[in-house]
């Protein structure tokens, strides 16, 4: 393990490769990467790095939009195989189906897509900005928001909003039990309940805080003092608990204690023996299809630009 530690940290160096993680990496893979972050914070690393290769240790989404912002780097994943069930509950052809019947909406899609969905779509979001980018269009405006229903439902509820929502949602989030929560709190009434956007209503009407993998971490790392529980893909406790060593944090369970799908079983196909084979052999790579990029990446910008606006 220190030998595998020590030859990635080598190949790196000699690559001048940048490693980036996601929240929900195992947490060696956390460990070992230059930047770890949630989605906007991946895509505003992978828009200013300087970096010939980029190993974008996450799921695929999260790849395709580094190469889409960064055509002329190489970017890599450890494991193609690590998909995304949001993005796949939304076809891109369906989607634009859906978009064509309705010619009047704005479409906003959350970064949980394929680059060709975010060809069809005019502003990105992720759970970080989504509220305020919503909020950036007029209230009577008609918006066709996918791919995500919780969250969609959620920031129609937080801001008054009819969007259009297309109906996907992503199978750890989907499976935290409303009973198991219930009963936790009553066994730490003091502890805190932090849960994703994600998140099915149920949920989320018993969270106190409700927010992006950076915003709850961000509450913990504020509050270490209080003890939390945790709706959300459990990865992220590495960072929780690295960052305020002396709380409680309690991961919530899913429906089915036995699957361990509070896990992403697509974020683990992530290993360190693999991210050493992908930067030594530069492989697997990302390749988007040059006129779905050019497509792809106005909406992404746009994003950008509006969260560099709002201080995000
Ligand atoms: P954030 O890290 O942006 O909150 O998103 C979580 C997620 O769904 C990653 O796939």
């Amino acid at each position: 393990m220190k030998d595998l530690i020590e030859a990635i940290k080598q190949l790196k160096e000699e690559k001048h490769a940048l490693i980036m993680a996601h929240y929900y990496q195992q947490g060696a893979i956390q460990d070992i990467a230059d930047y770890v972050g949630d989605s906007l914070a991946l895509a505003q690393w992978a828009a200013k790095t300087e970096a010939p290769i980029i190993v974008m240790c996450g799921v695929h989404f999260m790849g395709e939009t580094a190469k889409v912002l960064c055509p002329d780097k190489k970017v890599l994943v450890p494991d193609m195989a690590a998909g995304c069930s949001l993005a796949d509950s939304c076809p891109a052809d369906e989607f634009a189906r859906f978009v064509a019947e309705h010619p009047d909406h704005t479409v906003i899609s959350y970064v949980n897509t394929t680059a060709a969905v975010k060809a069809v779509t005019d502003v990105v979001v992720t759970s970080t900005n989504a509220r305020q980018i919503v909020e950036s269009f007029p209230k009577d405006e008609k918006i066709i928001f996918g791919p995500d229903r919780n969250l969609g439902s959620y920031i129609n509820a937080i801001t008054g909003r009819e969007m259009l929502l297309w109906n996907g949602a992503c199978h750890v989030h989907e499976q935290f039990s409303v009973e198991k929560i219930i009963e936790l709190k009553k066994q730490y009434p003091e502890a805190i309940v932090l849960a994703h956007p994600e998140c099915k209503s149920v949920v989320l009407k018993l969270a106190d805080v409700v927010g992006s993998t950076a915003a709850l971490l961000k509450y913990a790392v504020a509050h270490p003092e209080k003890s939390y529980i945790v709706a959300t893909e459990s990865g992220i406790l590495h960072e929780m608990q690295k960052k305020c060593p002396n709380t409680q944090f309690i991961p919530a369970p899913p429906n089915d204690s036995t699957c361990g799908c509070n896990e992403c079983n697509f974020m683990r196909l992530n290993t360190l023996q693999k991210l050493y084979d992908c930067l030594k052999n530069e492989s697997p790579e990302i390749h988007v299809d040059p006129a779905v990029a050019e497509k792809a990446v106005k909406p992404i910008q746009r994003m950008l630009e509006i969260s560099a606006k709002l201080g995000l």
